[in-house]
């Protein structure tokens, strides 16, 4: 999509989230800029966020007994553009038994370019600038007979939707996919409530500054004037709905013009914009939503140190 128009996608967004009755919000997609992705990087390396590199180790754990669960003649497209560990070590097991060829899938062309540099000694990358499903569609027209399809979808990201939204986002992927493909499904498990409260609020301060860019971002982009000094990141965890979220929390009344949004808006001192939701599962509750969306859970690898299941979804 050209750039002016992902502008404009932004601004109505941005206003639509904004203007909400009750709970002001903003899209968590839009926590990705090239500052918010190099904070979200730094995120995954800090001692109290165990969660990527729980999904990085069992993959290399076990990325062979993931692939004797599969056909032969594999090709791999990833929803979301992996870079490190994760996707090298699985393109690495399949190069072993054939040509590896991989479409990562990604609307951001800065994150493709730098996974097609990261992973090409592996194998064919061949990336596509396009939504999850659109992507992936197209992979699923240019197979070839007999070519399989292993989808990933790692990191848990399926955690950012809303549980109902999650079903639906599973069972489009298995309209694309034929019988004997396959979905690789991160997601991250229900663990004490203490560390998960460590791990969206580190005490270093990197999950507040990705949280809070989202507001330098509107300003930069949108000609907004947040004062990002009047915000506080603050983390909730709602234990029965198994729910961490994010939120700004205005330190003071205040009126914040945002121009190419065409709005002004004001904020109460204490009230929040919800910027993210992040899910988290239950072992069993991972094998409902498989079943729901038409795949048999196949196989469930689970990290004990973090608290993580790689879920192998197989289609019907
Ligand atoms: C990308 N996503 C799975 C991360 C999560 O844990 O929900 C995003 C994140 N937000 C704060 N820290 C990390």
């Amino acid at each position: 999509m050209l750039a002016q128009a992902l502008d404009t996608q932004f601004a109505l967004d941005v206003r639509a989230g904004l203007t909400q009755p009750e709970q002001k919000t903003l899209p968590c997609r839009y926590l990705y800029d090239d500052i918010g992705s190099a904070l979200f990087e730094t995120i995954t390396l800090l001692p109290e966020y165990g969660l990527t590199r729980a999904d990085a180790r069992i993959i290399e754990q076990h990325a062979e007994d993931l692939l004797d669960c599969l056909p032969s003649h594999l090709i791999v497209a990833e929803l979301g553009s992996g870079s490190g560990a994760k996707t090298r070590t699985i393109l690495q097991a399949v190069g072993k038994r054939q040509r590896a060829l991989y479409y990562p899938i990604d609307v951001s062309a800065a994150a493709l370019a730098r996974c097609a540099k990261e992973l090409s000694p592996m194998g064919i990358v061949m990336p596509l600038e396009m939504s999850y499903l659109d992507g992936l569609r197209g992979v699923a027209a240019l197979r070839a007979p007999g070519q399989h399809l292993l989808a990933l979808f790692l990191g848990s990201t399926i955690g950012n939707f809303q549980p109902e939204a999650a079903i639906e986002f599973v069972d489009s992927i298995r309209q694309v996919l034929a019988p004997g493909d396959a979905l690789l499904l991160g997601t991250d498990l229900v663990k004490p409530t203490a560390q998960l409260l460590d791990a969206y609020d580190d005490p270093t301060g990197v999950t507040a500054a990705f949280n809070l860019n989202l507001l330098g971002r509107i300003n930069r982009q949108l000609q907004g004037d947040f004062d990002l000094r009047q915000f506080a990141h603050v983390i909730r965890y709602h234990e029965e709905a198994q729910r961490i979220e994010m939120h700004l929390r205005s330190r003071v009344y205040q009126i914040v013009s945002i121009r190419q949004a065409d709005l002004i808006v004001d904020f109460a001192a204490g009230e929040t914009i919800c910027t993210e939701a992040c899910h988290k599962f239950y072992r069993e509750q991972v094998e409902t939503m498989a079943g729901a969306a038409g795949f048999r859970l196949e196989r469930q690898w689970v990290d004990e140190e973090w608290g993580f299941a790689e879920n192998l979804l197989v289609c019907r």
